[in-house]
């Protein structure tokens, strides 16, 4: 844990990092490839589902080289792992381009890692073909990538990358209606921001119909308050100040990533011009 933390905090990783940042973002432009990449369309992150299949075809072909008569069978799968990081790879590099700085570094070392872990696996396919065992070259892949799936992990799990940053404020929401104030005091088709005890809600009003939901950015807690607001009426967004994320306001839907997550929204209650909130 103690080598994981100095990473993260590895200025001289920096220059690596922002020439890798521009070069992935000039590579990956249009805002439809970006969204698909990111998962925007699934409501949940891409690249954690496309990496079970590079992971599930490298463990299985591990343990098919150690059985009779299924050297066809690990040689295959070898090929399934070796064609399927292509696309969790770039899902990845696309995720990573949106990091803070500290999760870019830490990522840097986990895309490494993966990098050295799919180049083994691809001598290995290679020397298969070729009619040697290439065994050893998969053993040692199949080690480097678990070093890659555990900086992986330490990514998501202790450090949230790719994780709803919102959620945790939902919980900080009391679950028994709390008033926010009058209807007649909401503008119009303008989102606001008021807190309810210590948690910023991003307000929309529609005539009788409001929406809240949590304010700072599911992506990495951008204030979305301070974000633009694109169309009107029922079709009105809000772009996060920081790196872009659309959502709708009239129920915090995302259309566009880099976030993956909806936001959060609150139960909204209007009872006798009186509006309240709960989780
Ligand atoms: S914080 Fe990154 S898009 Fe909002």
């Amino acid at each position: 844990m103690q080598i994981l933390n100095r990473l993260e905090e590895t200025r001289s990783l920096d220059p690596v990092v922002e020439k890798l940042q521009a070069a992935v973002s000039a590579a990956v432009k249009p805002q439809r490839l970006r969204d698909l990449l990111h998962g925007t369309w699934l409501g949940h992150a891409l690249h954690p589902v496309l990496v079970q299949v590079p992971v599930g075809a490298f463990i299985s072909s591990g343990i098919l080289d150690l059985l009779p008569g299924t050297r066809r069978a690990a040689n295959t799968l070898v090929f399934v792992g070796v064609a399927g990081a292509a696309p969790a790879i770039a899902a990845g590099w696309v995720d990573w381009s949106q990091m803070t700085k500290d999760r870019q570094r830490l990522g840097l070392v986990h895309a490494s890692a993966n990098a050295i872990a799919v180049s083994l696996y691809a001598a290995s396919l290679v020397a298969r073909l070729r009619g040697r065992s290439g065994r050893a070259l998969s053993f040692a892949g199949l080690s480097v990538a678990g070093l890659g799936a555990y900086l992986g992990g330490h990514l998501s799990y202790a450090r949230g990358a790719g994780v709803n940053q919102a959620a945790p404020a939902l919980a900080r929401i009391p679950t028994e209606p709390t008033v926010v104030g009058s209807l007649a005091s909401m503008p119009e088709g303008k989102p606001f921001v008021r807190n309810v005890e210590d948690v910023p809600v991003l307000f929309y009003r529609l005539g009788d119909r409001v929406t809240a939901m949590i304010e700072a950015c599911g992506h990495e807690t951008g204030p979305l308050g301070e974000g633009d607001v694109v169309g009107s009426g029922t079709d009105a967004c809000v772009v996060c100040p920081w790196h872009g994320s659309v959502f709708r306001l009239t129920d915090g839907g995302v259309v566009h990533g880099p976030a993956a997550s909806d936001q959060p929204l609150l139960r909204v209650q209007v009872a006798d011009g009186v509006v309240s909130v709960s989780v």
